[in-house]
């Protein structure tokens, strides 16, 4: 067979952005050994472009399995950055600042009400603010607006230097990252392995494979079918404040964030495009999450403009992670869809396919498993 390398890898991951790079880890820290194979450069398409929020409550509009999970991931996050940390040196810089969700005008108020009840029952150290409340808690709210919820357990995460951190664990642990390699297609080898073959015309041999591809998911052949993974684009932004004035992040509407790190950057974002692959930063794009900070935080719009960027987002039909074995391909673990969170869920993602892996099963993911897709009548 054309570019057989010969050796068999016990667990191949294909994808080394921030999911891919964090199951990897989650196995070596059991004892596992796995080698990633990435495309292009690692936490290109995704990672490197997210924002870094660590806060469960905004993304969703109910309680239940998916708003658990990530609040399950952000319980995760404190051991992770600092086991990271101490192993490299390299600080993730995260931080538990707290996050606020704002209701701009007073025709908002009952639905940030609303979602305050269901969201307190779960956890009481939320509050409700006024609008002076919220002020002091974030002093680059000095524009006009209603009211908001606190959320102070939940922060921030800077995902480059994340990812950095990761990488400099993975290297340290000898877990190979081979780069230039796009996975194109998987087969059974029919001796209880699979084959991972790639577009440069190479193939590997490994007992189990994690397809964790991000937005470029959908491009692997896999036995029977495709995952249905879409790209969704989001433009971003960054300016520089001369210090660290600003504390917590915000959410407002209708899907404008802005998160102060702790060098004093201040990323803002983000738009939401169905465009495919493309990547692209236009004023139209800037705008949709620029102008609504006229009125709410008009000092942001004045600091000096640091960085225009975007990122793909990968997207499932329902927008929910698709996480665990591929129903009818023994060895096969599917990572994707992780859409907005993909930062956030990179621990429990972690934990889960190690679970699945060395264990065989994940009650974590019953909700989440690939087989909602996958199933033979589907074909
Ligand atoms: N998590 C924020 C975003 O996807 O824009």
């Amino acid at each position: 067979m054309a570019g057989r390398t010969g050796s068999r890898d016990e667990v191949i991951i294909v994808g080394g952005g921030i999911v891919g790079c964090s199951i990897a880890w989650h196995l070596s820290c059991r004892g596992r050994r796995s080698r990633i194979l990435e495309r292009s450069e690692p936490g290109g398409l995704a990672t490197h472009a997210a924002a870094g929020i660590l806060g469960p409550m905004n993304e969703t509009d109910s309680p239940g399995p998916f708003l658990d999970l990530m609040r399950k991931s952000l319980s995760l996050y404190p051991a992770f950055v600092e086991a990271l940390a101490e192993e490299t040196g390299l600080s993730p810089d995260f931080s538990a600042s707290g996050i606020l969700a704002v209701a701009p005008r007073p025709e908002d108020r009952a639905a940030l009400l609303a979602r305050f009840a269901w969201q307190q029952a779960l956890d009481p150290s939320l509050v409700f603010c006024e609008a002076a409340e919220a002020r002091s808690l974030e002093p680059a709210l000095t524009g006009e607006f209603d009211s908001a919820i606190y959320y102070p357990d939940e922060g921030h995460v800077y995902a480059p230097r994340l990812i950095k951190a990761l990488l400099g664990s993975l290297s340290r642990r000898r877990i190979p990252l081979e780069q230039g390699i796009t996975v194109s297609r998987i087969v059974p080898s029919g001796q209880g392995t699979l084959l991972v073959h790639d577009r440069e015309g190479g193939c590997r041999e490994a007992e189990k494979v994690v397809l964790a591809a991000g937005a470029l998911l959908s491009d692997i052949e896999i036995p029977g079918t495709r995952i249905p993974v879409s790209p969704v684009s989001g433009q971003i932004l960054a300016v520089r404040s001369p210090g660290s004035f600003y504390r917590r992040v915000v959410f407002y509407p209708p899907h404008g964030y802005f998160v102060p790190k702790l060098d004093g950057t201040v990323v803002i974002g983000a738009t939401e495009e169905t465009i495919g692959t493309r990547t692209r930063v236009t004023p139209a794009g800037l705008m949709e999450f620029l102008a609504p900070l006229s009125s709410l935080a008009p000092g942001l719009l004045e600091l000096p403009l640091h960085h225009t960027w975007s990122g793909l987002r990968p997207k499932s039909p329902d927008a929910l992670p698709i996480l665990g074995p591929h129903p009818e391909c023994p060895g096969l673990f599917i990572a994707g869809g992780h859409y907005r969170n993909g930062i956030l869920l990179a621990p429990v993602t972690g934990e889960i396919l190690a679970d699945w892996i060395e264990e065989g099963a994940s009650p974590l993911s019953r909700p989440f498993l690939p087989d909602r897709f996958l199933k033979t009548g589907d074909r």
